[in-house]
């Protein structure tokens, strides 16, 4: 696979199976080959915390008793807020895309939109199911682009994971309940929990592994100058 294929067959997956582990060695190699990604001034801001095994159990069943009692309001305890609605007023074509996906979703899976969202939810409180997760990081102090480059080391991770034949699924979930997950990971309170990333082998017969997202063509947000 080279990497254009790769780009291509890499896929957010919401369904994994759980009893298909992924070596510690594995995960190790794919967090160093991330580690290549660039950035500014090569400052590697990235702090990675790889959770797996008895730990990512632990953690689930604290994420399935906070879910019990809904999504938290506002996203309010998450180290970094997720957007509200205001957010995105001024971009219509980005909430027109997010209307797409959930359309396309529903579509594909012949699902009702509250279907859809309970399983997501479960999906949430599950970690999907998948064997482990990674944990992207940031310290507090640091600028926009930091955080241009912990999405470029999160997607170079996603990538080199394709190509190993394993799936993955880039998150706010496992940022969600951030209390919880400085405690039990021993993430310094210094430290702002940007994302995770679930990683495993994907169910792929699974009715929330059908649907495709769209992605816009270069028509859509391309402009050349010449
Ligand atoms: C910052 C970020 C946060 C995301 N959070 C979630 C999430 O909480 N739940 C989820 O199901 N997908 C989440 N996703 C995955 C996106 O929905 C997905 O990337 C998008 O629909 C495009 O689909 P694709 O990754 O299959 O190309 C997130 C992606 C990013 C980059």
């Amino acid at each position: 696979m080279n990497t254009i294929e790769a780009i291509y067959a890499r896929k957010s997956m919401r369904a994994f199976v759980p009893e298909k582990t992924v070596d510690e060695a594995v995960l190790r190699e794919l967090v160093e080959i991330a580690g290549r990604a660039p950035s500014w001034s090569s400052s590697q801001p990235w702090e990675v915390y790889v959770v797996t095994g008895k730990k990512l159990a632990a953690l689930k069943s604290l994420w399935r008793k906070e879910m019990a009692a809904g999504m938290p309001a506002n996203f309010n305890r998450s180290d970094i807020p997720g957007p509200g609605y205001d957010d995105w007023k001024e971009t219509p074509k980005c909430v027109q895309n997010m209307v797409r996906w959930k359309e396309n979703r529903v579509e594909v899976t012949g699902l009702s939109n509250d279907e859809h969202g309970q399983l997501i939810g479960q999906g949430i409180a599950n970690f999907f199911d998948a064997p482990a997760c990674v944990y992207l990081c940031l310290h507090k102090s640091l600028s926009y682009y930091s955080y241009y480059d912990l999405g470029a080391f999160g997607q170079t991770f996603m990538l080199a994971a394709t190509e190993k034949g394993l799936h993955t699924l880039p998150a706010y979930g496992p940022a969600l309940f951030a209390d919880i997950a400085h405690k039990e990971i021993g993430i310094p309170a210094d430290l702002s929990i940007v994302l995770g990333i679930y990683i495993g082998r994907a169910d792929l017969d699974h009715i929330m592994n059908k649907p495709n997202a769209e992605h816009m063509t270069p028509d859509q947000y391309l402009t050349i100058v010449s």
